[in-house]
């Protein structure tokens, strides 16, 4: 990450601290199935203010993705509270109004309809409003400028590259001007041009426009970009930390491994020895000492 971006990140949180609070989970648990189902979401409390940029990370099947579907109201948990933009869903009368007004969705795969253009795409989201079609279409072709995409608006999906694609999908996303962008693995498709060119425009479009983003990624390089990084495993947060202490967690959960004890021991593991740890072992260990 270059300088001037850490520098506007940290910025940036600064402010976050007073702002008002876009999702809260109490016990948010979902259960697949019945009786003794999967637990694919289990008793999570999350809070997550205006303006954050948060990455959500842990293994395949961990939950990553239960937990979006639950606050894009995709999906009813089995017990507990979801608020998001101020709503609790279990209240929300009409969820198909709540999801297009109030949330933003990135998937994966991007799920652009073939047939259309971009900027008819773009529409799909702005026909509920009271719109002209001109207006509408001017809109719609102001957010593809804004994703960079203006030279592409009357190509289909199939004439497009993955990070094309996913630039109409952000665009569409954002076409409501919704309180949260719920992003699924966005750039997991995608090289790492790619990658860095959409997490750049994510950050862009988070700062600009104080949209809150929950990005879903396996990806350590995006998550580094984030201002947060929560960590879901068996369907628990175990980990939620701003990002300028993840690594400091990371040298203390390091220090606790067998490893670190070894190290701190002054005993590192021979088997180890064929790749140089021996030679920094002492600069380790007192690297060790200090956190
Ligand atoms: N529709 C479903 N029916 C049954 N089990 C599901 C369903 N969706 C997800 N699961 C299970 O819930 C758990 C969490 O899945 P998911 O949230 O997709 O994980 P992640 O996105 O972290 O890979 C997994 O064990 C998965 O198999
Ligand atoms: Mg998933």
């Amino acid at each position: 990450m270059s300088g001037s971006m850490t520098t506007q990140i940290k910025n940036q949180k600064s402010k976050i601290e007073n702002h008002s609070i876009v999702v809260e989970t109490q016990d948010l648990t979902k259960i697949y199935g019945d009786g003794d189902g999967v637990r694919a979401l289990d008793g999570v409390n999350l809070i997550i203010r205006a303006g954050e940029f948060v990455a959500v990370m842990g293994p395949s099947g961990s939950g990553k993705s239960t937990l979006l579907n639950l606050l894009g109201a995709l999906d009813r948990p089995t017990r507990g509270i979801c608020a998001v933009a101020g709503q609790d869903l279990a209240k929300v009368r009409d969820l198909d109004r709540f999801r297009s007004k109030a949330v933003g969705f990135v998937f994966q795969l991007h799920n652009l309809i073939p047939t259309l253009t971009s900027v008819e795409n773009v529409e799909v989201p702005l026909q509920e409003e009271n719109l002209s079609d001109k207006v509408r279409r001017e809109r719609a072709l102001s957010l593809l400028k804004l994703v960079g995409l203006e030279a592409r608006v009357h190509f289909l999906p199939s004439q497009l590259s993955g990070g094309q694609r996913q630039r109409v999908a952000i665009a569409r996303a954002l076409a409501n001007q919704p309180a949260i962008i719920l992003a699924d693995e966005p750039t997991g498709n995608l090289d790492s041009k790619s990658t860095d060119e959409i997490m750049d425009l994510l950050r862009q479009l988070n700062r600009e426009r104080a949209t809150t983003f929950i990005v879903v990624t396996h990806n350590p390089a995006v998550a580094r970009a984030a201002d947060r990084i929560v960590t879901v495993r068996d369907g628990k947060i175990t980990r939620d930390e701003k990002i300028e202490n993840v690594y400091l967690e990371d040298l203390r959960e390091f220090k606790q491994s067998a490893l670190g004890h070894a190290i701190l021991d002054g005993a590192v593991p021979a088997e180890l020895n064929g790749i140089g740890l021996d030679q920094v072992a002492g600069q380790v260990k007192e690297v060790l000492e200090k956190v």
